[in-house]
Parts: structure tokens; sequence; C-alpha cells
């Protein structure tokens, strides 16, 4: 039998790199997963595929409505290869996921392909094709991550009926897709059909899109995306999704309370996504996972048992790849005795629709909450000569401000590349920057980035300089 100083369950962002970090630090490291590419949901069927149909749509939406105004003329009508588009889609997946493998091999991790199961708190069952092998691991890390929630009510059939895993390998654009949640998801995939040629309609339970972020941010974006033709149903609870040869009947009730009967040949659900940690047998082990199937983790990320730990999408706290990454690093540290840390507050959050939307901090929601006394800088991109220059002149930057001390307490951008800006907001504040501080910086002109100056400007005295 095998023995590692480190085993982990999972190759998505969190295990991949736990793995990598723990090796690094000299610890005889196994990475298991069930599939045969490495990666997890991020690499596979999230992050990755969606932002390259997503970039793929830009460029078909860009050429069909947007180059003229360029004085770029295309003889001939645009058209659109959904199958080729999808071809690289899949190849920019292969290429990454192998990026994982060659990662995996050049730090001498050896990946076991399988089901990992607990034996007991040392050993692990990993099963592939009815064949099971044992290995026994000091320590291991589960990272196993999560998968799509579903309304009790809903039939997902995976064909019509569908979760982002379905949308991201469509073959063929809906004529209407209805969209169930107003989330990251939703919007994103929403967007790519959109500019595919679908009509999209979001219907969210809640009366904002995107509702754990900046409610200027929700306001702003659905503003753009109603241009951009997407139609939206907020405050309106779905009652019931049913199928019909291929028309999907949505029935929900809406912020009056008055049914609306939606139809169309799609229907995306996105919801959210739950924990999962099916088939790990946790319970051999004695680690203990709370009502909503999160493994219960303590300050450290570790369980109840103390030599395994958990990270990533199936513990507390956001799901995205880049909190996932840091939790794996903070894990393998803390297991060679070091004393990391990681700043939660400062996890941003980004929808990579086009106009970006990007935040790190608190909302204003959030401060009012906390009775905080902030102050509020606030600067629209149309003002820029970058946007003007390049046309994309939709949102606004907006900074929060400790009202006494002028500390950053938190940053909302929605416009062009605000997914790449939010990096100069996380960095001024975990240096605990104030909106002076970022206010005095040169920022290379012409470029979006000068929105983060000048709402800093904003928040300071009031003295934004081109506004
Ligand atoms: P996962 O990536 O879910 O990986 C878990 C892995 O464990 C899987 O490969 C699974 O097969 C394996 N596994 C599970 N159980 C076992 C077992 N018993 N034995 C062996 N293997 C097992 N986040 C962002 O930050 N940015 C984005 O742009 C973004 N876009 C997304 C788009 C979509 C459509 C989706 C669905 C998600 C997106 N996310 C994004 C979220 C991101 O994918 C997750 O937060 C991230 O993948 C979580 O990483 P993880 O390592 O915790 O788990
Ligand atoms: P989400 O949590 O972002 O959005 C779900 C939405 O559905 C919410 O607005 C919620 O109010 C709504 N909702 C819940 N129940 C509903 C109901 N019964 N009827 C109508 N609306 C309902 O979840 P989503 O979009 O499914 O994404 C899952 C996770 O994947 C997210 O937590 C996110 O962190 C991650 N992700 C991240 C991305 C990124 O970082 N760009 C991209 C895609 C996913």
């Amino acid at each position: 039998m095998s023995t590692y100083d480190v085993a982990v369950i999972g190759s998505g962002p969190g295990g991949y790199v736990a793995a990598i970090r723990c090796a690094q630090l000299g610890m005889k490291t196994a990475i298991i997963e069930k599939y045969s590419t490495l990666g997890g949901t991020c690499l596979n069927v999230g992050c990755i595929p969606s932002k390259a149909l997503l970039d793929s749509s830009h460029h078909y939406d860009d050429a069909i409505r947007h180059f003229e105004e360029h004085g770029i003329e295309i003889p001939g009508e645009v058209k659109l290869n959904l199958e080729k588009m999808m071809e690289r889609k899949s190849s920019v997946v292969s290429q990454t996921c192998d990026g994982v493998k060659f990662l995996m091999d050049k730090n001498k991790i050896d990946v076991i392909e399988g089901v990992g199961s607990f034996k007991d708190k040392t050993h692990i069952n990993i099963e592939k094709d009815g064949k099971t092998q044992t290995i026994e691991a000091k320590k291991t890390i589960i990272a196993t991550g999560s998968k799509p929630a579903n309304l009790p009510f809903i039939d997902l059939d995976k064909e019509r009926v569908i979760t982002s895993t379905e949308a991201l390998k469509l073959k063929e654009v809906p004529k209407h897709m209805i969209v169930i949640g107003g989330g990251v998801i939703g919007l994103e995939l929403g967007q790519v059909y959109r500019r595919l040629g679908a009509e999209v309609t979001v219907v969210e339970f809640l009366d904002r899109i995107i509702p754990t972020m900046d409610s200027a941010l929700s306001k702003e974006l659905q503003k753009v995306l109603k241009k951009q033709g997407i139609k939206f149903h907020t405050s309106t609870k779905v009652k019931s999704v049913e199928r019909n040869g291929d028309e999907i009947i949505v029935k929900a009730d809406d912020k009056k309370d008055k049914e609306i009967e939606l139809k169309g040949d799609y229907c995306l659900v996105s919801v959210g996504r739950r924990p999962y940690t099916d088939g790990l047998n946790a319970d051999a082990a004695g680690v203990e996972i709370d009502e909503r199937g999160m493994v219960k983790v303590n300050e450290h990320l570790q369980t109840n048992i103390d030599n395994i730990y958990a990270i990533g999408d199936v513990i507390r706290g956001a799901m995205l790849a880049h909190k996932a990454e840091e939790e794996g690093t903070f894990v393998a540290e803390t297991m060679a005795g070091q004393k990391p840390h990681i700043n939660y507050n400062l996890i941003p959050g980004v929808v990579y629709t086009w106009p970006e939307v990007a935040a790190v901090g608190k909302t204003e929601e959030q401060l009012k909450e906390e009775g905080v006394k902030y102050k509020e800088g606030k600067f629209p991109m149309r003002a820029l000569g970058r946007s003007r220059a390049s046309g994309d002149i939709d949102g606004l930057i907006k900074i929060l401000a400790d009202e006494k001390t002028d500390e950053v307490l938190g940053v909302h951008m929605i416009g062009a590349r605000t997914a790449d800006l939010i990096a100069e907001a996380v960095t001024a504040m975990e240096f605990r920057a104030s909106a002076e501080d970022i206010a005095r910086m040169s920022h290379a002109h012409p470029t979006y980035a000068e929105a983060v100056k000048e709402a800093a400007l904003a928040a300071t005295e009031n003295r934004a300089l081109h506004i």
C-alpha cells in the first residue's frame, strides 16, 4: 500500500493548488480525481469554458453590432458557426486541463484516477471501473467542490431543462431561453446566448439581479442588459417548469402576486450550487457535515478530525475559484507549521458579462446595516477619454471610504475591463489605503483605471476632475 504525507481528494482549483503547495513544501502528495481530466468544475465546466464562450460571443456581437460604427465593413453576412465556437471552447478547456496535469508531473504529485472514499481517518479507497485500491494518507484535504443546485419541483432533464454544464455545450442557439436565477451563471450564460441571437428572459426571486453585490451595480447591470435585449422579471417566484415536447412552460407569481406564464425552448436553472460530498463516505472518518451539506471546518480549515482539512466550494464562504486556491495554499502552509492568513473580506467577486462587474470589500447595504459611517465617491465610465475611444461608455466606479479615517472600505465597479481593474482596489485595501492615497497616485492616461482615481477623488472632498 502506498503511503503519502498528504492526499488531496478533488482536483479543482482548490485541490490542485493545495497539492502543488504541499509538494513545494516537501510533502509526498497524491491527488485523487474521479474524472479523467484534472481541473474540477472551474476548468472543465465552469470558469474556463464560460469565459471562452463569453469571449467568442463578444467577438460575434462586435462584428454584428459595433464594427460598423468603427468604420469596419464586412462584405456579406456575418455568420455564426456554433459548432466551431464550441470546438474552440473545448480545445481551450483541454489545453488548460493538460496544463494542470503538467504541473502535477512537474511537482512529482501522484495522480490517482477514481472516486475517493474514506475507509477510516488515515486510509482512502479509490474506486475505478469496479476495482478498488487503498492508500494511506497521514493527512487529507477534502476538495470535492460543488454541483448545481435545483428547486424541488423542477425536473432537470438536462436536454431542455438544463444547468450550466449543459448550457456550455448546446448544439443550437435557443429561440427563447428562460433563465431561472439572476445571479452570476444566469447572467453570464444568458448574455452568451442573447449575443448569439436567442431571446433571453431572466426570472429572479429577489427584487434585484446579482443580489449579493452593491445595489448600484445591480441597477446599472440590469439597465445595460435590458438595452442589450435581455428581459427581466424580478421579485418573481417560479412555481412550475413543465416540458411539452420541445416547449418549456414556466409559471411564476410576479411581484403583484399575479401569475405569469413564459414559454421557451430551453430553461437554464441557475439558482446556486450545493457542496458535493456524495460518495466520499465522510462518516467512516468521522468528518462532520452540516445541515446544508458543507464540511464543517474551524479557522484553520481543519475538520473535527485533526488530520483532515477541507477547502473550496465544499466549505463555507464564496464559491469562487480564487477563494478555493487561497484556501489550498493556506492549508498546505498550515500543515507545514507556517502561519498563513486569508482576508476573506478582500476576496473580489466578478461577473464576466460585458460590461464586467467587479467588487471587493463592503457594499453600501452592509455598511448601513453595520452602522458604519462612510463617504461615497462615484465616477461614470462615460466621462473617460478611453471609454469614448473604445465606445464602451456604460458603467461606473464607486468607492466607499470611512467617514473619519478615509480608509477604503469597499470598491464597486461596472464597466469595461473592471475584472482586471479590481486588482488595484484589492491591493489598496490589503495595504489599508485611504481614498486620498489612491487619489494621489498617477494613473496612466488614457485608461479605464483613471476612473478608480477619479472615484477616489470624488470620495475625498468631492474633487473629481473630469466631471
Ligand atoms: P471543484 O472545482 O468543484 O472541484 C472538485 C473536484 O473534486 C471535481 O473535479 C470532482 O470531480 C472531484 N471530486 C468530487 N468528489 C470526489 C471524490 N469522492 N473522489 C474524487 N474526486 C472527487 N469561479 C470563479 O472564481 N470565476 C469564474 O469565472 C467562475 N465561473 C464559473 C462558471 C460556471 C459555469 C460555474 C459552474 C462555476 C464558476 N466558478 C467561477 C466557480 C468555480 O468553478 C468554483 O468555485 C471552483 O471550481 C471551486 O473549486 P473547488 O476546488 O472547491 O472544487
Ligand atoms: P448565484 O448564487 O450567483 O445566483 C443564484 C440566483 O438565483 C440568486 O440571484 C438568487 O436570488 C436566485 N434564486 C434562488 N432561488 C430562486 C428561485 N426559486 N427562483 C428564482 N431565482 C432564484 O448562483 P449561480 O448563478 O447558480 O452560480 C453558482 C455559483 O457559482 C455562485 O455562487 C458563484 O460564486 C459561482 N460562479 C462564479 C462565477 C464568477 O465568479 N464569475 C461565474 C459563475 C458561477
